[in-house]
């Protein structure tokens, strides 16, 4: 068992910056009655404290660090003991320009900002492995330290010479021979053939965009190089310190159509001992319902939990408001509570914050914290955090609880890097997490608990895979889901299914597993203008389609709806096949979230998913855990007004402590209920 693994509570803190108050001594040693009132069990330490560690090149002080570690292990709160490198000191800069990035537009960066590095830099790798070596050794018995908290939210590229070699190095181990690499990137185009590896540059807008598998392959080998970086980071941690895990904070983005377009969490995933996150939904946002953003919170908590298949933590999250949204809302009264807990009934094990004290200066001076300027635990958001810490301590039978999942809805990261890039559709945003969304919430909002897959998955545990928009499919993709519906399998997929291979290479027209299983054959794409809408009937009910009509011939399938306008009238719009001992359905075209919900509805009833003793409105979600003590429903009244929930039978509250009676009773707006 790892120190993880050992500690019974629920983690609840958040990323602490002593190093910015070293010269008052007075507020640090707040810090810790503080610390105490909120309830929290655990912070992370030193993220960009490299400057306060190594001041000067090979000078470090660790005594600060040392009072810090110990004032944390007298009042029994967890360090997950950062490694500096999300930011460095100007000596190193200055000294060494190689650990600069240089960005697509091959100019070098000056020194600044955070991850303004070079991931192959060798001196930057050397100083890394250096202080995180030291840390290691200093603190490898000491109490206080819990997990390593690797850099910070690694992201972004470099360009510079040295990553244009390591590029090129990565391109000749995949493709050994260059007259490879040109029939796969399929150069000919424009007279982009490449005589030698060494002509390869990675793309930019000053240069080469156009050759999409280049790009493909670039964002690739960011994800390689990144992970690779991260791996000369952890090794000496391993070797000093194997009893302690080991993670690093992912990203999950909101607002914005992206979610998750930069790493490929699901190779880095291999690599750490527990997921974590960083979660920052725009509350109160004036462009969609709280309860619509919940279910795109529920959608990315789902995705970080299946990666692993196990609980993950949520690392930074903010008490009241951040300041980088376009606007940036005060969190209403009752939302920290049910926003903390809408993160764990997805499977998180923990709720902590950036950051714990709010610093006086510099950029992040007006983003919420557990502390404000004002020193005072008194304040609103304070105590919204306090109870959040109570809350967490009442709830700590719920760690490491399961959420049992028989419905997997397909996200894949090299399709939506490959479908920004596609020059065809639609132009402007394809939309493809939206999508794959908006069909994950025709699940969550009957509270049935979805898992979001990525390719790597074995699917054969679900009785359902729901793979929208998959314009990139590779062999292995159409083989596992051909398998997985020949044996017993129900799968659903829409337009611009298998338009290309992994290399953005256009299949010369269906591939024939995916012709079997389905039981059609796509004959082309209409993409269709904002305004421009087609439709079809089923089961007596009128639906709308708008932006991709895929027209479609069919060998094999049932039709169950077809177009009513344009000239593929009458063409099928949604067929069923049999296929093996399993089924597939088509989905030619885009449509309202209402089809969605009327069209998985007879599917979840044929499958007996389960359904929660629980009852309620839209707007209202209930999600389970589960482990050897108990189930653990969470109800989570994601509106404005007062629900009416009905219970089967009485259940209670573990928040209140309070029995909650068959049948129905009255939640308030934003109102959460953990009941067992
Ligand atoms: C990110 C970073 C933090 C902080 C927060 C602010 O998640 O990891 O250091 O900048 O954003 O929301
Ligand atoms: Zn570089």
């Amino acid at each position: 068992m790892n120190k993880y693994e050992k500690e019974s509570r629920l983690l609840h803190g958040g990323d602490y910056n002593p190093d910015q108050w070293l010269k008052h001594p007075n507020i640090l040693a707040d810090d810790i009655t503080l610390m105490q009132k909120a309830h929290i069990n655990a912070v992370s330490v030193g993220i960009f404290a490299w400057s306060a560690l190594e001041p000067i090149e090979g000078q470090f002080n660790f005594t600060w660090l040392d009072k810090i570690m110990d004032d944390m292990a007298k009042i029994s709160v967890n360090v997950l003991l950062a490694t500096p490198t999300g930011a460095r000191p100007a000596w190193m800069s200055q000294k060494y320009p190689e650990v600069l990035r240089t960005n697509a537009r091959r100019e070098k960066m000056l020194h600044g900002g955070r991850h303004n590095h070079c991931f192959t830099s060798p001196v930057y790798r050397e100083k890394t492995a250096i202080i995180n070596e030291k840390l290691a050794e200093r603190y490898k018995d000491h109490p206080a330290l819990f997990m390593w908290h690797i850099s910070n939210e690694y992201n972004g590229e470099c360009h510079c010479p040295l990553c244009q070699q390591a590029f090129r190095i990565w391109l000749q181990n995949k493709y050994r021979d260059i007259t490879t690499l040109n029939d796969t990137y399929w150069s000919t185009f424009w007279s982009h053939t490449y005589n030698d590896f060494s002509q390869i540059e990675s793309p930019s807008p000053i240069g080469e965009t156009g050759i999409h598998a280049l790009n493909l392959d670039w964002r690739r080998f960011v994800s390689h190089q990144t992970i690779d970086f991260y791996k000369n980071e952890i090794s000496p941690l391993r070797k000093l310190t194997p009893h302690v895990p080991v993670t690093t904070n992912f990203m999950g983005r909101f607002p914005g159509p992206h979610p998750f377009d930069g790493l490929d969490y699901a190779k880095f995933a291999k690599e750490v001992d527990i997921i974590s996150w960083d979660s920052y939904p725009a509350w109160h946002n004036d462009y969609e319902t709280t309860e619509f953003l919940a279910s795109k919170l529920a959608f990315l908590n789902d995705y970080f939990r299946t990666l692993k298949d196990k609980p993950f933590l949520i690392l930074e999250s903010t008490p009241s408001l951040v300041n980088w949204h376009p606007i940036n809302r005060a969190k209403r009264p009752g939302m920290h509570m049910l926003s903390s807990m809408a993160c764990l009934a997805h499977g998180a094990d923990s709720i902590m914050y950036f950051q714990f004290r709010k610093s006086r200066g510099s950029s992040e001076k007006l983003h919420g914290a557990v502390v404000d300027h004002d020193n005072s635990a008194e304040n609103r958001v304070f105590k919204d955090v306090a109870d959040v810490g109570q809350a967490l301590e009442r709830l700590k039978n719920i760690k490491g609880a399961a959420t049992p999942a028989k419905v997997a809805v397909l996200f894949d990261l090299e399709n939506h890097w490959a479908l920004a890039d596609a020059q065809g559709f639609t132009n402007n945003d394809k939309k493809y997490p939206r999508d794959v969304h908006a069909h994950y919430k025709a699940f969550w909002d009957k509270s049935i608990a979805v898992d979001v897959v990525t390719k790597d998955k074995d699917l054969t545990k679900y009785q359902l895979v729901v793979a929208p928009m998959l314009y990139v499919m590779d062999a292995k993709l159409i083989a596992d889901l051909a398998a997985y519906v020949h044996q017993g399998g129900r799968l659903v997929s829409t337009y611009m299914m298998a338009t290309a291979d992994e290399n953005d290479l256009v299949y010369p027209g269906t591939p024939q597993a995916l012709r079997d299983v389905f039981g059609i054959n796509i004959l082309e794409t209409d993409t269709l203008y904002p305004s421009h809408r087609n439709g079809f009937a089923l089961g007596g009910k009128e639906y709308t389609t708008m932006d991709y009509c895929a027209v479609i011939e069919t060998c094999g399938a049932d039709v169950l709806a077809a177009y009513n306008q344009d000239f593929y009238k009458d063409t099928p719009a949604l067929t069923k096949n049999t296929h093996g001992k399993g089924c597939a359905w088509f989905l030619a075209a885009r449509t309202n979230a209402d089809f969605l919900t009327d069209f998985y509805a007879p599917i979840i009833a044929e499958l007996g998913l389960t359904i929660p003793p629980i009852t309620s409105p839209p707007g209202v979600s209930v999600q389970m855990r589960e482990n050897n003590s108990g189930k653990y429903f969470f109800v989570l009244n994601y509106t404005e007004e007062q629900q009416v929930i009905t219970l089967a039978h009485p259940m209670e509250d573990m928040l209140t402590g309070q029995t909650i009676p068959q049948g129905k009773s009255v939640m308030n707006p934003y109102e959460t209920r953990i009941l067992m």
